[in-house]
């Protein structure tokens, strides 16, 4: 049986009704389902992703249950002009973001590079995300909470800051990359910030969602037959279950730079517990994406 994420999380009985939550990638699978127990916790709840008709859908299901309503945000994480549109469209139209939910993303076969010429998967998943954050964290009240959707991928994934842009290796390495930068990224962000939280998780194996439209072969008829077979894997709802724990558990309050599977804190790859490759991810991101020098955090939260 099923359990929704507000259940597999221990945080049915959290009020959220003074809370604005924007959950990236929240058209389908894990986002969607986050989306969708924020809202019966009393949020109200920014969707975002590329197609109209499925954000509609889910503003819809939405409707049903957000008593503090919700709104649809449509862009692309692979332009980073959109991306920033779309900062800049949420901050004109909430008064805070209080939870910030960074789910947007997947396996790119083939997928070459963006516009600004970065390797497609590091673009979406992680530059997106990274850029996203920046301009929303002047929205965030002391106490927010940053949440990524990271991946156990991320063990696999290995990283040379100097080559982001580069296209080799397979779509699985170019993804496990990607999920190690989202780990790297929640522990230097954790590092620079201590006014907000910021933790990533591990959803688990999720045949469920809509992520194996992209997958090579070999991962993705495993994952459509996983679909059809009771009991294997997680389901979409339990998936989304930590971020929901992550951003809602008064447990996890003043918890911040970790790694959660299953809302429990877990030891993440030696490389995603490197700090000198944080720092130079960080650096190099923020010459990718063009950050805005007013919008740059120091190297620590001192501000030294
Ligand atoms: N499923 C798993 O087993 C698994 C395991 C570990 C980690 N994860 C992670 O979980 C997160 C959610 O994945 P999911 O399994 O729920 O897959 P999903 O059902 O495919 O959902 C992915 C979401 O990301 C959005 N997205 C993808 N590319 C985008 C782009 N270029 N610009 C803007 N939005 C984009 C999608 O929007 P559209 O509707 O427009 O496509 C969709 O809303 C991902 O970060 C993934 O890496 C999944």
């Amino acid at each position: 049986m099923t359990r929704r994420p507000e259940l597999h999380a221990g945080v049915t009985d959290v009020d959220l009704s003074e809370t604005t939550a924007l959950v990236t990638g929240s058209t389908s699978g894990i986002g969607r389902e986050a989306a969708l127990a924020f809202g019966r916790l009393g949020a109200q709840v920014l969707v975002h992703g590329r197609d109209r008709e499925r954000g509609e859908a889910t503003l819809d299901d939405l409707a049903e249950t957000a008593a503090a309503g919700a709104d649809l945000f449509l862009a692309d994480f692979a332009n980073q002009a959109s991306v920033r549109t779309m900062a800049a469209d949420v901050a004109a139209s909430v008064d805070s973001v209080d939870v910030l939910v960074n789910n947007a993303g997947g396996m790119f076969r083939n997928a070459g590079t963006t516009a600004a010429g970065i390797e497609y998967t590091i673009a979406v998943n992680h530059l997106a995300p990274f850029l996203l954050t920046h301009h929303l964290l002047p929205e965030m009240p002391d106490g927010g909470r940053i949440v990524t959707t990271s991946s156990g991928a991320h063990r696999s994934g290995s990283i040379d800051v100097d080559q982001l842009e580069a296209t080799e290796g397979s779509s699985f390495a170019r993804y496990s990359r990607s999920k190690l930068a989202n780990v790297l990224f929640t522990r230097e962000l954790a590092r620079r910030t201590d006014r907000v939280t910021a933790n990533c998780f591990h959803p688990g194996f999720v045949p469920g969602s809509a992520f194996f439209r992209q997958v090579p072969a070999p991962i993705r008829l495993p994952m459509k037959a996983a679909r059809v077979l009771p009991g294997v894997g997680t389901s979409v709802q339990e998936g989304a279950g930590t971020a929901v724990y992550l951003a809602a558990s008064p447990e996890v309050a003043d918890v911040t730079g970790e790694y959660f599977a299953d809302c429990t804190p877990r030891q993440p790859s030696r490389e995603a517990r490197d700090d000198a490759t944080a720092r130079r991810l960080w650096e190099r991101s923020e010459e990718l994406v063009d950050l805005d020098q007013s919008l740059r955090l120091s190297a620590s939260a001192d501000g030294s």
